[in-house]
């Protein structure tokens, strides 16, 4: 536990009352959405400075303090979790968007930015900013940046690391650096701020990132089409893509569908019963588009692919389309879900899932599984409902074991533990099936340029040694 001077002694490096410690506070700040890990910090800090973060980083390397990063804590892997008395550096009070460039195209942005701030400075510029996400009210770009975030739209504009032009980090040593300039070309070596894309904290800090727009899209389109088993949703894919520029291409199972129309908040998108619905979202820019999707449906209703659909044909249409995909993660959270983010290549996808899903009703035949995920970019993410009558450490003990099994499956196919939720702490103890001995020690030894007292999110990624 840190002494109490030392902690009086970080009071000194922010303004008055950014240091706080009563209880709520420590609850509050010490988690992410993870429910597996009590939060134990000793303290939560704020700076709204990128000097004070220097600050707080030399500070705490002098009296060997861990600190753990903390965003919008939407995070699904114990990334941002401090349970082991770190002190919590919060970014909300670094929350400005500081510049906008109409030429490059870019917005620079403090790391507590709310995702959706940016998403809407970005349509105010006439412009779009499409990494999205159901938590994008609450995530922060810093969050997005350590968690390399996906989400939604990955098919057509990949994931948070495409939008990135440039970063400034504060390492490990306390060193602020500045990462590409925000340059579209730039080859003179390493490109460090890729590094720090997708490093949850572990090698320094963001303190201010200039983020990509992308113009913004014409008419977006939605379709939601129910399928009568899950090996017809490739076929669907496939055709829609050799016909249109998809922007999502999404999938849920009928327990899913279930759930959120249990809510009675949102309209099922047809009468039809169906064990798979697909959710796909194209730029309607001219009638021909539409057509030509229209034609598709069709082509795929012939071929047994789809037994219904719908196709929005209105803003709020568009909005309650996706509202079935997007209140999936929020509202089988009631539930405690055992929580998986995986990913192949597509092509493997139907016989990938197959594998687990049989394992998964093999074993454990009486919990209810709800499957969704990006299945157009190969992330599948499978939920498994913990039953009412179960306590939650009795239920993660019994998913413990599933996670061995799913993960054998996915080194079979090459696949990825972890395609957008990151390691953290809920997969560390399973990287080496997605990294082999030799990356994780190249790894390590990056950490150790970048942190070498090893205070920067410690037990994150890796465990702790
Ligand atoms: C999603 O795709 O909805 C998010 O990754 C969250 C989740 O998997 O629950
Ligand atoms: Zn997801």
């Amino acid at each position: 536990m840190t002494h109490p001077a030392v902690i009086d002694e970080l009071m000194t490096l922010v303004d008055p009352g950014k240091v706080l410690t009563d209880p709520a506070s420590l609850e509050a700040y010490g988690k992410d959405w993870t429910k597996h890990y009590p939060p134990a910090p000793t303290a939560i800090v704020f700076p709204k400075t990128a000097e004070q973060v220097q600050a707080i980083v030399k500070w705490a390397r002098r009296n060997q303090v861990a600190l753990v990063p903390s965003g919008g804590r939407t995070g699904l892997s114990g990334a941002a979790v401090a349970a082991n008395g770190e002190v919590v550096v919060a970014f909300d009070y670094m929350n400005q968007i500081l510049g906008f460039n109409e030429f490059d195209r870019t917005v620079v942005c403090q790391p507590g930015v709310i995702t959706r701030q940016l998403q809407q400075f970005a349509e105010e510029q006439g412009l779009y900013y499409p990494v999205d996400f159901a938590s994008s009210g609450s995530s922060q770009v810093g969050g997005n940046i350590g968690t390399n975030a996906g989400g939604i739209k990955v098919i057509r504009y990949g994931m948070t690391r495409n939008w990135v032009a440039g970063l400034k980090v504060v390492t490990g040593k306390g060193e602020l650096l500045e990462l590409n300039k925000d340059l579209i070309k730039n080859a003179t070596g390493y490109d460090l701020r890729q590094l720090f894309i997708g490093a949850e904290g572990t090698l320094g800090f963001v303190v201010e990132a200039t983020m990509r727009l992308d113009r913004a899209p014409r008419n977006l389109t939605a379709m939601v089409l129910g399928t009568p088993d899950f090996d017809a949703i490739m076929p669907v894919l496939h055709a829609f893509q050799g016909k249109l520029d998809l922007t999502a291409f999404e999938f849920f199972s009928d327990k899913g569908l279930a759930k959120i129309l249990a809510r009675g908040d949102v309209p099922a998108p047809f009468e039809t019963a169906c064990p798979f619905y697909a959710l796909l979202e194209f730029e309607a820019s001219t009638e021909e588009v539409a057509n030509e999707a229209l034609a598709t449906f069709e082509h795929c209703v012939e071929q047994g692919w789809v037994l219904d659909g719908v196709m929005s044909q209105s803003e709020t249409q568009l909005k309650n389309l996706w509202k079935l995909r997007e209140y999936l993660s929020e509202t089988i959270s009631h539930w405690t879900p055992y929580k998986n983010d995986i990913s192949v290549t597509v092509s493997k996808v139907p016989d990938f899932l197959r594998d687990i899903d049989a394992i998964v009703s093999e074993h454990y035949p009486d919990y209810e599984v709800v499957w969704y995920g990006h299945i157009g970019d190969g992330n599948l993410h499978l939920n498994i409902l913990k039953p009412d009558s179960m306590s939650k450490d009795a239920f993660f003990a019994s998913c413990a074991k599933v996670n061995k099994w799913v993960f054998e499956i996915v080194e079979r196919y090459n696949g990825s533990i972890s395609a957008e939720h990151g390691v953290g702490m809920t997969k560390r103890d399973y990287l080496g099936y997605s990294r082999s001995p030799e990356e994780i020690a190249c790894m390590k030894a990056i950490k150790a340029v970048f942190d070498p007292d090893g205070i920067m999110n410690p037990g994150k990624i890796f465990a702790l040694e």
